[in-house]
């Protein structure tokens, strides 16, 4: 089965052709970044107005390296939430349309829960139950997982996500958007312990994250006390590497101390990463060096970040499990209610 997958909940205009959910033919990522780096973040409006200018030739070249034609498309695959309301109906309403012109079914199908899927695309399916790990720019989650589009939330950020977090983070430091991967180099030649900061806990809920007061904590450390995100740098060009590194190690600790805390409640065969923050290799290998006993499924590099595999794979895992499509109906859905995940 064909199937081709088409993603647009944020800044990336993505479409991919993937074979029965596992061999990927095509993964075209078209990352608006470079025109968001400009204003620090994602602009909504420019961003949905550019999927409208790319769709159609990102289309044309998935189809080119997968080396097929509309016609060979068993299945059209959407994501059709959480994400910016805009984009997402801009992939949503392009996927309805040409499901109807090609007259083959079309299923609208969960950005996050997709990027869950991406650890373990090209691979074997992992052992159940798994503790799924979601680290992106919109999303910090902890799930259990005792099969595949069944989903208990463990704990969820109460503030920012994680990928906000670096993305703020890096703009204090003068680095550009996306701040993971400028934070995650500059990182490399500073000291992680040089700086104690700390990432929030929560009162009563263990697996639950906060990071507003590390960002804060970051922004007093390089800008001074109760200083506006404005304010000049007050730290030498030299100690940014240092902050670079001990942030992402604090933030990255959280992460780990909380996945082992719930591994213990939660026991578990397979941990699955997803989202753009698993891609960090320093996280990898702080992960690596624990010698947990239930394997570690990462997302091949490419498909941390968003990308329109993750959608396919996804998409043909539902319609396996139902036996049919999606109505037109199908509404775009900004945000993610777990418990309503699986259709
Ligand atoms: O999953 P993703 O592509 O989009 C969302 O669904 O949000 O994640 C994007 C986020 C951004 O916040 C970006 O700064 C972060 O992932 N990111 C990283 C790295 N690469 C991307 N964070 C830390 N280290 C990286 N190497
Ligand atoms: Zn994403």
């Amino acid at each position: 089965m064909i199937v081709l997958g088409i993603e647009t909940t944020c800044d990336e205009t993505a479409i991919a052709v993937v074979q029965d959910g596992c061999k990927i033919l095509s993964n075209v990522v078209y990352s608006q970044s470079k025109l968001h780096a400009e204003y620090g973040g994602v602009v909504p409006e420019l961003a949905s107005r550019n999927h409208i200018n790319l769709i159609s030739s990102v289309l044309q070249q998935a189809l080119i390296e997968a080396k097929c034609t509309l016609n060979q498309i068993d299945l059209i695959a959407v994501a059709k939430g959480p994400g910016l309301l805009g984009s997402i109906l801009v992939g949503l309403n392009f996927a309805k349309g040409l499901a109807l012109g090609l007259n083959k079914p079309f299923i609208g199908v969960n950005h996050v829960e997709a990027h869950l899927f991406a650890s373990f695309i090209e691979k074997e399916t992992p052992p159940l139950p798994a503790l799924g790990v979601v680290i992106s720019g919109g999303h910090t989650a902890l799930l259990y997982i005792p099969e595949l589009g069944r989903y208990e939330l463990i704990g969820e950020t109460q503030d920012d996500a994680i990928g906000e977090t670096f993305d703020k983070v890096a703009s204090f430091l003068g680095l550009p958007y996306p701040g993971g991967p400028a934070i995650e180099a500059l990182a490399k030649g500073g000291n992680p312990h040089r700086f104690p900061l700390k990432a929030g806990k929560i009162k009563g809920k263990p697996f639950d994250f906060s990071f507003s007061g590390l960002k804060t904590g970051t922004l007093y450390l390089v800008k001074g006390q109760n200083a506006l995100k404005s304010a000049a740098l007050q730290i030498d060009e030299s100690d940014k590497k240092d902050v670079a590194a001990s942030f992402q190690y604090v933030a990255f600790k959280d992460i780990l101390d909380k996945t082992r805390l719930a591994l213990e409640k939660f026991p578990c065969k397979s941990l699955l990463f997803g989202g753009g923050v698993s891609s960090n290799m320093f996280l990898r290998e702080l992960f690596a060096l624990q010698k947990l006993t239930i394997p570690i499924y990462f997302p091949e590099k490419k498909l941390a970040l968003d990308n329109a595999s993750m959608i396919a794979a996804l998409g043909y895992f539902e319609y396996k499990r139902y036996e049919k499509g999606d109505s037109y109906e199908t509404d775009a859905f900004s945000r993610i209610d777990w418990a309503l995940s699986s259709r």
